[in-house]
Order: structure tokens, then C-alpha cells, then sequence
């Protein structure tokens, strides 16, 4: 499906973003996991999220959804079934990275997890490592790749340093370690912590806490059961990036974000736009803060001119869905934009650093790709054109973005991508140019 998304719209008001994707894929999984039932107010209703509400279904948890809530009762920590048939995880590779974490320590029982094309190209060595190291063992396609299966054993702790800055590998790790006397996770670069903050919601132990070398730990311990009655998932700063961006770059724009999630280790976008010179105006965590809540917050957005800046590899994990934004943004900056540190984007749904620089070049932008981010000369402008999105959601929703803040428009090719994250795009826009 193709969309169409031209400049010249009057962007005002208020509008809530979609719930969070994170902390919805940790909320079904944590359910299922629990041994009394959980309400989960404002899950997000998006297909990568509707992919884990099937997937912990699969192996024994029930799910009802009554007036956009979600209630499973959960199977319990060690009684997870294992299904006929693969368990599909579509497009969703937080599912397919973390849900093996609950599966390791399925004693005896094993567990084939497959998913689409684009999954297909996903590793899952990252996991399969240190869950091999705990006592559980992960046959993978070709060492590494989906479809895979997970065969549940006794786990023992580890104390696990990650290679990559992963919050997928790190809650899958930790959510593993809740079957062991003690593990922890370290990590050099601090990456989102919902994991953490909802285990420890859910009364396991959890320690999370700066390390001297200016990285974090998180550890757990044995947990025999987990009870959180209820969840509300706050709106997703991943997707609120997308009309922050149209905020700060449409002339005229004044956008008002409701409820928007700003824990600190999601928020690094918003600190970098800071710098950039953007109006953005909330109430955001301050670094540093660890609690089983998640902080939300209204997020106020004007229109205004931006500089460069440059993004290095100690704010990639804290930003990481929202760098081809940045590069939408340096676009239109003063000066020159770059992003280091950054190879992470190679293993996205698309390889995002060589899907942004040839969508963006097809635009107009002068951009070049580094192996690990991107340089972006500012011109003040974008010409437009059209955007293929491989696939790839948070591409569709940059070219849109790209299409509002352009002078000739943009036509994005794939505009279903979007499904997985923020459905509703189009709609908000048209409901802020009508406010
Ligand atoms: C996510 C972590 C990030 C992010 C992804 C969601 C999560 O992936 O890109 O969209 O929910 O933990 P990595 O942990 O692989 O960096």
C-alpha cells in the first residue's frame, strides 16, 4: 500500500500516542508468567503486540481483551506448554528475543519459535550465548538465525557483561536468571530498563544500580512467583518521536502529546532535540532514577529552527528506534549531523543505516553512511520524492514525516509497515490539521 503525505498542513492540538510496544510485549509476557490473573490498561493494539498476546497463548496463558483491556491469566512461572506447531512471532523481535528467557527454564520441554521474512534475518546468537552459559540450550538456523528452538533445562546464575547494548538480550537474560539463585547483567552503556522496573512491580528481587565505570548492573534472584495485578502501558515516546519531529519541523506547528512514557532510558531523543535547539517542554525523569513505575508525562512541541549535533555511541541505546529521525532532523539543521556508534541499526527490521541513507538521499538529503551511523549535511529543506520502507515500520513513519515537513511531498511505498507499531498514524495527523 502506498500513502501519500504532503507539506502545508496547519499541525494543532492534542492527541494521545499509541501505547507503548516495550512495555506491552513485557506485560504479556510477565502476565503469562504470573500466577494470579493481570489487567493491562491501554495495551497497545498493534500487530507486533498482538504477536505476543498469540504467542503466550500458545503455551497455556489465557487472554481476554474487553474495551482496549487486556486480561491473562497466567500459567505460572514453570508451566509453560509447549504447542504442535512453531510459535510465530511475526515481525516482533522483542517477543522473539525475550520470551525465550521464560522458555529456558522450562524443564524437559522445548519450544520452536519462527516469524516472517524480515525475522528471518534477525539474530538470536545474542541470546542463545548467554543462555547456553546458564544451563539451557538454543538450536538456531545456521548457528543464528529464526526459526530456532529453545530447550528448557535447570538454570544456574551468571554475572553476563553484554557485548552489544541490548535491552532485548539483557531482559532476556534477567527474565532466565528469575530461575536462579542470582544473576546479573552488566552493562557498559545503560539500555532501557522496563524489564527491570516491572519484575520488580511484580515483586521479584531486582537490584539495579550504577557501576563505577559509568555502566549499570541489574541483577535478580530467584523468583518462585510473580503477581502485578495491574498494568497501565503509558504512550510510546517511540512513536510520539514521529509527531515530535512533524512538530518542531512543520511551519506553524503546536502539538500537545498526552501521556507520553519519558523513564529516562527511553528519553535520550528528546535530549538530543534539546540540543538541537527544539521548544519541547515536559516533565521528564531525571538520569539516573530507577523505580517499579513508569514516569508519563504531556509533551508540548513548537515549531523552530534547529542546529546540528553529533550523537555518540554513549546515547545510542538511550535513542536507538529514534536515529532516523535524527537524520530526518539534520536534514533541516544547521551544520553537519552525525551519528556514531550506531551499528546496532544494522540489525533492525531493515538494515536501518543503509534503508535511511538511501530513503532520505532519494529525498534530497545530503547524507552519507558511516558502518556505524550516518553524516547528514544540513540544508534547511528536504525536496521529497518517494520512500520505500523494506518493510521496515519506523521507516514508513519517517517518510511520512519526511512527506509533512517536505516541499514537493512524499509518497511512502509500504505503508502498511506501519501496523506493527502505530496503525493510527495517518489518522492523528489528519485529526491535528483539522484541530
Ligand atoms: C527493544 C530494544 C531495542 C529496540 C527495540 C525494542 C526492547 O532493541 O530497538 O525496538 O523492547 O527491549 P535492542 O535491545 O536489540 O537494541
Amino acid at each position: 500500500m502506498n500513502a501519500r503525505f504532503d507539506p502545508g498542513l496547519r499541525l494543532r492540538g492534542r492527541v494521545a500516542p499509541p501505547a507503548d510496544k516495550s512495555i506491552s510485549h513485557r506485560a504479556a509476557i510477565v502476565g503469562a508468567m504470573a500466577s494470579e490473573p493481570m489487567r493491562i490498561t491501554n495495551y497497545l493494539d498493534a500487530a507486533d503486540t498482538r504477536s505476543t498476546l498469540d504467542a503466550v497463548r500458545r503455551v497455556g496463558a489465557l487472554v481476554e481483551r474487553h474495551d482496549g483491556e487486556v486480561l491473562i491469566r497466567g500459567c505460572g512461572m514453570r508451566n509453560a506448554q509447549p504447542p504442535d506447531e512453531p510459535i510465530d512471532v511475526g515481525n516482533a523481535g522483542t517477543l522473539m528475543r525475550l520470551m525465550p528467557g521464560w522458555l529456558a527454564f522450562q524443564q524437559g520441554a522445548a519450544f520452536t519459535l519462527d516469524g516472517d521474512a524480515s525475522i528471518r534475518r534477525r539474530p538470536v546468537d545474542r541470546i542463545a550465548g548467554p543462555l547456553a552459559q546458564m544451563g539451557a540450550q538454543l538450536d538456531a538456523t545456521e548457528g543464528r538465525y529464526p526459526p530456532f528452538t529453545v530447550r528448557g533445562a535447570g538454570l544456574h546464575g551468571i554475572t553476563y557483561e553484554l557485548p552489544v547494548a541490548s535491552a532485548q538480550v539483557k531482559s532476556c537474560v534477567l527474565l532466565a536468571g528469575l530461575a536462579t539463585d542470582r544473576t546479573t547483567v552488566l552493562e557498559a552503556i545503560p539500555s532501557r530498563d522496563h524489564t527491570e522496573r516491572m519484575l520488580a512491580g511484580a515483586g521479584a528481587r531486582v537490584d539495579r544500580r550504577a557501576t563505577e565505570n559509568g555502566g549499570f548492573a541489574s541483577t535478580v534472584g530467584n523468583a518462585d512467583e510473580l503477581e502485578l495485578e495491574t498494568v497501565r502501558v503509558p504512550g510510546d515516546l517511540s512513536s510520539a518521536a514521529f509527531l515530535i519531529a512533524a512538530g518542531v519541523l512543520v511551519p506553524g506547528a503546536r502539538l500537545v502529546l498526552e501521556g507520553v512514557g519519558v523513564n529516562w532510558t527511553r528519553a535520550g531523543f528528546l535530549r538530543i532535540l534539546e540540543r538541537m535547539g527544539a521548544i519541547i517542554v515536559g516533565e521528564l525523569e531525571e538520569p539516573g532514577a530507577f523505580s517499579a513505575t513508569e514516569p508519563v508525562c504531556d509533551l508540548d512541541i513548537s515549531h523552530g529552527p534547529i542546529e546540528a549535533t553529533t550523537v555518540g555511541a554513549d546515547e545510542v541505546p538511550l535513542a536507538i528506534d529514534e536515529l532516523p529521525l535524527v537524520a530526518l532532523l539534520g536534514c533541516f539543521a544547521e551544520g553537519e549531523t552525525v551519528v556514531r556508534g550506531a551499528g546496532e541499526l544494522r540489525v533492525k527490521e531493515s538494515d536501518r543505516i543503509a534503508t535511511v541513507v538511501e530513503g532520505l538521499r532519494g529525498l534530497g538529503a545530503d547524507i552519507e553512511a558511516l558502518d556505524d551511523g550516518f553524516v547528514v549535511g544540513g540544508r534547511g529543506t528536504l525536496r521529497g520524492g518517494r520512500i520505500d520502507t523494506h518493510g521496515d515500520h519506523r521507516l514508513a513513519l519517517l517518510g511520512a514525516v519526511a512527506g509533512l515537513a517536505s516541499q514537493e511531498g512524499v509518497e511512502v511505498v509500504g505503508m502498511e509497515a506501519a501496523e506493527v507499531s502505530y496503525p493510527g498514524f495517518a489518522q492523528d495527523i489528519a485529526a491535528l490539521a483539522a484541530a
